[in-house]
């Protein structure tokens, strides 16, 4: 095992999930349907034709689902509330029955000793606001701000640490651009003024957040990747200038109040809907930034393609997860050491990280998981050389804490520490798990023989 004492003593060691991809339950206690439920339930759009209307069933099975976080020794959950269960018309009536749900898995984990991580949005935007023009209009942003204002009332009080979008990447390019994820449009203009009024609802939710409580420690969780041309040739440096505008500078900078990246904006050609003020929201000062990190992109010129005009090229050899993705944890350390070197990021957790493999359970009953665990102890040791290199990583949560709903690609692919069986929602705690569990014991061992 690689050496990991380089962690700060306080390290948090957690896990992730999201609603969507694990609650199940979606028409009860006056949730309304989400645009992920749409997408879902519509032919062709999701590997299997499968949805979350049962997915883990979390909702029921939060007091097994505790114990399972119990038994890896988390210091902390990151979960996100699901929209629809709050407002679930977007804007409007409070839905009172949806609250208490996240009411009581607060509790339950605050008394297990567990420290919430809560975040606002990961992609369940109720139907009704998306039938109002969704992310591309304006009015979205300020919903969404509204509802950051009901939860934090709710919430604030004992959850502390809040992100306010998970991936909004994802939200607006996969989303509105590529459309493989809900809403599933394929329009730039729609996909760059969707980004403006993610940014613009983080701003506002930001600004609720602290206006409820002043002693909230607000980050904002961003997928990003190490952006490399695959050749020298002057088109793919190019292309990958462009990729990494698109994948990391388009969601930073703005935040940094930087502005968004004139290069990009050229590129794109969309007016940005842009108010006075709005700017100066965006980048109102953050605690902490997420990162969820999977893999590098090695990308070539492609003129015909989707903006940036570049795609990953398919390099042989390399050690790929079930998602055909590159496992290279150096990646990770890249990204953890330009947050902090070019962005002077203060505090930074990894609020993602992980790989899917076809797990399954032995005659034994045991889920062996050795890729698994090989890529948690290579992104972990890639996170202590960041932190000998004085980056300040204050801890690291594994994506995920069980199988859940892969979005367009269902139930295929399994990110767990925990192993779900769907047709009888039996946990198993994989090797992986057990491996984590041990890692943040010995780290805990060592604080203690330091102390
Ligand atoms: O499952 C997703 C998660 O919802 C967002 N980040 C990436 C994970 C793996 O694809």
């Amino acid at each position: 095992m690689n050496d990991l004492s380089a962690l700060p003593a306080d390290f948090v060691w957690g896990a992730a999930t999201a609603a969507y991809q694990i609650e199940g339950a979606v028409d009860e206690d006056g949730r309304a349907p989400s645009i992920w439920d749409t997408f879902s339930h519509t032919p062709g759009k999701v590997a299997g034709g499968d949805t979350g209307d049962v997915a883990c069933d979390h909702y029921h099975r939060v007091p097994e689902d505790l114990e399972l976080m119990k038994a890896l020794g988390l210091d902390s959950y990151r979960f996100s509330i699901a929209w629809p269960r709050i407002v679930p018309q977007g804007s409007g009536a409070v839905n009172a029955a949806g609250l208490a749900f996240y009411d009581r898995l607060v509790d339950s984990l605050l008394e297990a000793g567990i420290s919430p991580n809560a975040t606002l949005y990961h992609w369940d935007l109720p139907q009704a606001q998306q039938d109002r023009g969704g992310w591309p209009e304006r009015e979205t942003a300020e919903r969404f701000g509204e509802y950051a204002a009901v939860v934090a009332d709710a919430l604030g009080d004992r959850v502390k640490d809040w992100a306010t979008l998970n991936e909004p990447l994802c939200s607006a390019w996969i989303g509105h651009l590529e459309g493989t994820m809900a809403p599933g449009w394929t329009d730039l203009t729609a996909a760059v003024r969707a980004s403006f009024h993610l940014h613009l609802g983080h701003g506002l939710a930001v600004q609720a957040l602290r206006a409820a409580h002043s002693d909230l420690r607000i980050g904002i969780v961003n997928n990003l990747s190490p952006i490399e041309a695959a050749t020298e040739r002057d088109a793919d440096v190019a292309a990958a200038r462009r990729a990494d505008g698109h994948t990391n500078r388009w969601w930073l900078d703005p935040i940094h109040g930087r502005g968004y990246p004139q290069d990009m904006v050229e590129l794109y050609g969309v007016d940005l809907p842009v108010k006075d003020g709005d700017m100066e929201l965006i980048a109102a000062p953050l605690d902490w930034l997420g990162l969820n990190y999977y893999f590098p992109q090695t990308v070539v010129d492609d003129p015909t393609g989707p903006a940036p005009y570049a795609k990953m090229a398919y390099l042989p050899g390399l050690r790929r997860t079930a998602m055909d993705w590159e496992v290279n944890s150096d990646g990770l350390e890249t990204l953890l050491v330009r947050l902090s070197e070019e962005y002077g990021a203060r505090k930074i957790f990894v609020t993602e990280n992980g790989s899917a493999y076809p797990d399954t359970v032995g005659p034994d009953g045991q889920v062996d998981d050795p890729e698994r665990v090989q890529y948690l102890e290579e992104h972990l040791a890639a996170c202590a050389r960041a932190v000998k290199r004085g980056v300040p990583l204050a801890g690291y949560y594994a994506w995920s804490l069980m199988d859940n709903f892969e979005w367009a690609y269902g139930y295929d692919k399994r990110f767990g520490l925990v192993h779900v069986d769907y047709a009888t929602q039996v946990r198993t705690v994989k090797g992986s798990g057990r491996r984590y569990a041990d890692i943040i014991a010995a780290h805990r061992r060592r604080v203690r023989r330091a102390a």
